[in-house]
């Protein structure tokens, strides 16, 4: 099966073809970024804008490169929910469009379970049950997955996802917008142990996360509060490498809390936080002391992508044909009631 994916929840215009699930034909994405970045963040009218700008050229680069005509697609999987609704819309309007001149079947992805599945994408299969980790700029979530296609909520943040922390420290210390990679490209060259940041547990059993606290905390000693001096050019690495450590410990704390809860032996994560290098090889680290398989997204399938949305359609969309008229009717009431995974208690 051969399917177009179309993503534009966010800053990124992304379109790719996949075939059989896993397979990567192409991915295609024209990133924002640089508009935004005088911003320090995203503007919404202004990735709207984009994504009409860019949709038609992205869906034709990811056609050619896979060298497939519209001929040969059998479904097209476009995200529409989560995310910036002026950006979705964009996505979801060219995708109907397309679906109906091509007279190819059309499905609706969730962007945090996209993000799960882009870490199968061109990795060896997931083994299941599994807990499953999203880390990305809007969301910080663990579910329990008994496939990529069912998940129970665990934990999730109480206030800023872990990439949004990540871009409003690296505005604190006046480092370029998206702050997760300016961040750790600067810790590089710092001290983790300079300063120690508070690590946000929460109560010994919790699995949920908070980051405003650490944030605080970072702002405080770049003021020079609390007896500290001000953090000057010298010491921005320090603080960055820190900031860093504090939450890559909370992260994988957390991971690990959820394999013991759980009993699970396998983890995926994604998410474009996913891409940060101190946290894939903590991640490593504990799975293998706690001898897990862990499933980590490549770094080009962590950040916002559309094959992840072609994959989870693929999937879709096989068990939507097999299943009985009761079961269309039960889960289409539970789709109609939901829009996160929070509030449905599964996809
Ligand atoms: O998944 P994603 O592309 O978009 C959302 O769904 O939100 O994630 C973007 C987030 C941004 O907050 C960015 O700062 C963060 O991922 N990020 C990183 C790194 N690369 C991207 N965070 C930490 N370390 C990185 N290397
Ligand atoms: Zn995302």
């Amino acid at each position: 099966m051969i399917v177009l994916g179309i993503e534009t929840s966010c800053d990124e215009t992304a379109s790719a073809v996949v075939r059989d699930e896993r397979e990567v034909l192409s991915s295609c994405i024209h990133s924002q970024v640089q508009r935004h970045a005088p911003f320090g963040g995203v503007v919404p009218e202004i990735a709207g804008r984009m994504h009409v700008e860019k949709i038609t050229e992205t869906v034709d680069a990811a056609l050619t490169e896979a060298g497939v005509g519209p001929d040969r697609i059998d479904l097209i999987a476009v995200v529409n929910r989560p995310g910036l609704i002026g950006a979705l819309f964009i996505g979801v309007t060219a995708a109907k469009a397309l679906a109906f001149s091509w007279r190819t079947p059309l499905i609706g992805i969730d962007h945090i379970q996209a993000h799960l599945a882009g870490a199968a994408l061109e990795n060896p299969p997931i083994a299941f049950p599994a807990v499953g980790f999203v880390i990305s700029g809007g969301h910080t979530i663990l579910v329990k997955m008994e496939s990529l296609l069912h998940a129970v909520p665990l934990g999730g943040t109480m206030d800023d996802a872990a990439g949004e922390a990540f871009d409003k420290v690296a505005q604190l210390l006046s480092l370029p917008y998206p702050g997760g990679p300016s961040i750790s490209k600067e810790a590089e060259k710092g001290d983790p142990a300079a300063i120690r940041f508070p690590r946000p547990l929460l109560a010994p059993q919790s699995l949920d996360f908070s980051f405003s606290g650490l944030k605080t905390a970072v702002r405080y000693h770049v003021q020079g509060q609390q007896g500290n001096a001000p953090a000057g050019a010298g010491n921005v690495a320090d603080v960055a490498a820190s900031f860093q450590a504090a939450m890559v410990d909370t992260l994988v704390e957390k991971c690990r809390r959820a394999l013991r809860v759980t009993g699970c032996s396998s983890l995926v994560v994604g998410g474009g936080v996913a891409v940060n290098r101190l946290l894939r090889s903590a991640l490593t680290a504990l799975s293998e002391k706690e001898q897990v398989q862990l499933t980590i997204a490549r770094p080009d399938f962590c950040t916002d992508n559309a094959a992840m949305a072609a994959s989870l359609g693929a999937q879709l969309f096989q068990r939507q044909k097999q299943r009985s008229p009761a079961e269309e009717t039960l889960l289409t009431l539970e789709a109609h009631s939901s829009s996160s995974l929070f509030t449905g208690g599964r996809f």
